[in-house]
Parts: C-alpha cells; structure tokens; sequence
C-alpha cells in the first residue's frame, strides 16, 4: 500500500476550520500537520494531492438507507448501493429492516453482516426490526448472549414502523410500550416511522381520487403530528431515545423542540426530498416523488429548514430507497411504490445551498443558511453519537475514513450517470455546487 499526503487542505472541525497537511499509510493517519505562521514540518509519501482551497471532513455518514439485499436485488444490491454511496462522499451507512426476509431475527441480521463483510467501499450498520412479540425476544438474546457481541456491534438501533411503508412492517400496536421499555433497558435508540395508521386509512377511504398528488392528501401532516406525539409521550413514560425518522412538517418540528426543551432524549432527522422537494413538483416528477412520509406543501419545508438553522433537526439522512423504473412507472402513478434514491446526491445538495446557491431549477421558497460545519454535525458528529457509532475524528492514529470537498466545483445529477442500480433521481438535470470525493482508505 502507498502513503499518501493531502497537502494544504482545511479540515473543517465543530470548532472551525484548521488548515493542515495529512499523511496517510496503511489506512492510517499518521500525521496531522497544522499550518501555523511557523516554519513547517516537511512530510513526504509516495503520492501526494495537492488541496489547497478544498475541504476535509470525515466520511459522511447516512443514517437511514434500505440497501435492499437480501430480497430486492432488482433494486439494488448492498454492492451498488455502497458503490453509490461512496461516490457521494458517504462511507458509513445504517440500513434499515424491510428486506425480504426482514431483519427481525439474529438469522437475518447475521445473514445481512455476512454480505457487508465482503464490502470494503462502505461501513454498513443495521437496524433491527420488531413488529411482533417474538422478535422482541430476538432482540433481548442478541443483547445478552456474549457470542453474540460482534452482531450486536454491527447492530445500531431499533425500527419502528408505526404505519404500513415498504415492505409491511407495521408493529403490532399491543407490544409498542414494550418496545420503549426494553430498547431503555437495553440502551438501544428506537427510530421511528411516525405516520398514524389510523388517520391514514381513514384519508385513503374518503379519497377516490388516483392522480399522485392524492399521495400527500391520505398521509396528511396531521397523520404524523399524531404519531409524533403518540411517540414523544411512550418516550417520556419510558426513558427510552426516540429518533424521529423523516421529518416531514412544520408541528413536527414544534413537537421535537418541545420535547428537546422538556429535557426528553428525542432526536431527529430529516430527508434531502423533504428540504428541496414540495408538492409542487408532483406535476413534473409524477411517481418518482412519491415516497413515506410524502411530499408536503413549500410552507413545511421552510419550516425544516428553520429547523435545521437553529438545531431542532439533528440529522440530514437520505431515506435512501431505490425502486426500478419499471416498478415506477405504472399506471395509475398513486400505485407505484414510495421511495426515492438519495444516498449519492444528499451531500452535493447540501454543499451547494453551503455555497450559497439554491438547486432546485424551478423552486425556490427562500433562501436557507448552512455552514460546512453544519453539515458535518449534521451528517457525522450527531448521528455518530445517537447511533454510538464509534467513528473517529480526523486525528493522528485514526483511520483515514476521509472525504475531500471541492467546494467550487461545477456539476450536473443525471440519474444515468449516479451509481445506483435504480438509475434515476428526482432530481435529474439540477446544477449543483461542491464535490465530495473518498480519500485515504486504499
Ligand atoms: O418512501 C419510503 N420508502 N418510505 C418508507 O418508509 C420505506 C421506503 C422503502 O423501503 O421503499
Ligand atoms: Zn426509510
């Protein structure tokens, strides 16, 4: 293996940027060398990148993607999903149960880490599912029993689905406390799918309607704000830490900062979909914008936005689920399946509106404030802390788990040329600012 020196870049750390030299070897950072007004320790290697005005930060994580192996190979394999991930600057990923089978045994999580083993572009962490009683005890087993430590390290939290998504893994509402309960006792953080089942099935009744747009009608807000609240409530009774997955409206984020102010331990995420897309896309986007929780009106993405400028949204993560085309384009379009590809173009998205510009072609509600340094909390220092991920700061000794950022580079998403074995993105044709490229781990 050759060593490597990313020379001139600025690293950019939760405490500001600091500008150093970085040798690599053997997957290792050996040196980290800050630029003082000083004279310069001289550092040499094999090969060197030369960095000046580009950025460094740790590999970026994604806290929620369904890679969709084993089962949904036609979609994407956990091979050509990592594939797609690390050409978007990602090298840490959580992925989520609904596979086919799903992950809610010790089985099928030991099944799912035997194929990330062979996977070397990217670091796969699985969430365990649990819609019945039985998988509970799963749960408890792989917690308890010391031969089962290494799955249990590979195992970053609990699934909640508290409504039917892809993949029908809708809990059992009867064991819902019980799963509070135990995830508390277990130290193990529940991320929820907060969509009410009840307001949804009765939306979808009173709707005949079968054009897209009906989507976000019969999964209205007020289907999440309840489920939140629902959640936030077990949370509190409990003690356990509630992650809201996909946050998708305006109450949401009133919801979450209440319980943040209580003093609950309640985080949050939210989609890339959900801050650049609104219902005003379904006209051109048709089925490839439709995804759970659906696309809600401007005013809501506005608010997340807010949410993200003054840190009631701890998380970006993509919700990264990839369908084929065909599976897309049936007819009528309300019936394809809800998800979008996501996990290549989150950061080029958020490096861009860092930049100063916004992407969306048509769109553009207002114009949202984001730091470099906001996207590192956001996409590394928080989830690597509600997940316990254990990865490392850019620091001498660490392993070289770095993405280089080239924040004035040019570039166009094209569905056919991301890596992704979908082959689409809704965001096909947009202009974005900023390239992340993997560094340092061969
Ligand atoms: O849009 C979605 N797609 N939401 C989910 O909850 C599941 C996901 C999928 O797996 O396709
Ligand atoms: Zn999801």
């Amino acid at each position: 293996m050759t060593s490597l020196l990313i020379h001139g870049g600025t690293i950019v750390r939760p405490t500001g940027d600091e500008r150093a030299d970085l040798l690599i070897d053997e997957g290792t950072i050996r040196e980290v060398n800050v630029r003082t007004t000083g004279p310069r320790k001289l550092l040499a290697a094999d090969q060197t990148i030369e960095a000046n005005g580009q950025l460094l930060f740790p590999g970026f994580i994604d806290a929620h993607v369904h890679f969709r192996e084993p089962g949904m190979e036609q979609k994407g394999t956990m091979e050509s999903e990592s594939q797609s991930a690390v050409a978007g600057g990602v090298t840490v990923v959580c992925d989520m149960p609904n596979t086919n089978p799903p992950t809610v045994s010790i089985a099928a999580l030991k099944e799912k880490v035997r194929i990330a083993e062979s996977i070397f572009a990217c670091d796969i962490r699985f969430f365990f599912g649990v819609t019945q009683r039985e998988h509970l005890q799963e749960l408890q087993r792989l917690c308890s029993d010391v031969s089962l430590a290494p799955l249990r390290a590979r195992c970053c939290g609990v699934k909640l689905y508290l409504d039917h998504s892809t993949g029908n893994q809708k809990v059992d509402q009867d064991i819902v406390h019980d799963i509070f309960h135990t995830c508390a006792e277990l130290q193990l953080p529940i991320v929820a799918h907060c969509e009410d089942p009840v307001l949804n099935a009765r939306a979808a009744k009173l709707n005949a309607r079968d054009d897209i747009a009906t989507h976000s009608v019969i999964r209205a807000p007020e289907s999440e704000q309840r489920a939140i609240t629902t959640a936030v409530e077990i949370a509190k009774e409990t003690g356990a830490h509630l992650h809201v997955a996909h946050l998708s409206t305006k109450r949401g984020v009133e919801l979450i900062a209440q319980a943040k102010s209580d003093g609950l331990s309640v985080t949050c995420e939210v989609a890339p979909h959900h801050l650049f897309l609104s219902t005003e896309d379904y006209e051109e986007l048709g089925s490839f914008a439709k995804m759970n929780p659906p696309l809600r009106t401007p005013d809501h993405c506005e608010a997340l936005w807010h949410g993200i400028e003054n840190g009631t949204i701890d998380c970006v993560a993509s919700d990264h689920a990839p369908h084929t085309l065909e599976e897309k384009q049936v007819s009528p379009s309300l019936k394809a399946p809800s998800g979008v590809p996501g996990v290549e173009t989150m950061i080029p998205l958020l490096l861009t509106v860092a930049a100063g510009r916004w992407p969306h072609p048509q769109h553009r509600a207002f114009a949202p404030k984001l730091l470099y340094t906001d996207i590192r909390r956001l996409c590394f220092d928080n989830p690597n802390r509600i997940f316990s991920l254990g990865l490392n700061m850019i620091e001498q000794g660490s392993p070289a788990n770095l993405v280089l950022v080239n924040p004035e580079e040019e570039w166009e998403l094209q569905g056919s040329h991301l890596h992704s074995k979908c082959g689409w993105t809704p965001y096909e044709g947009w202009k974005v600012t900023g390239k992340a490229t993997v560094v340092g781990r061969w």
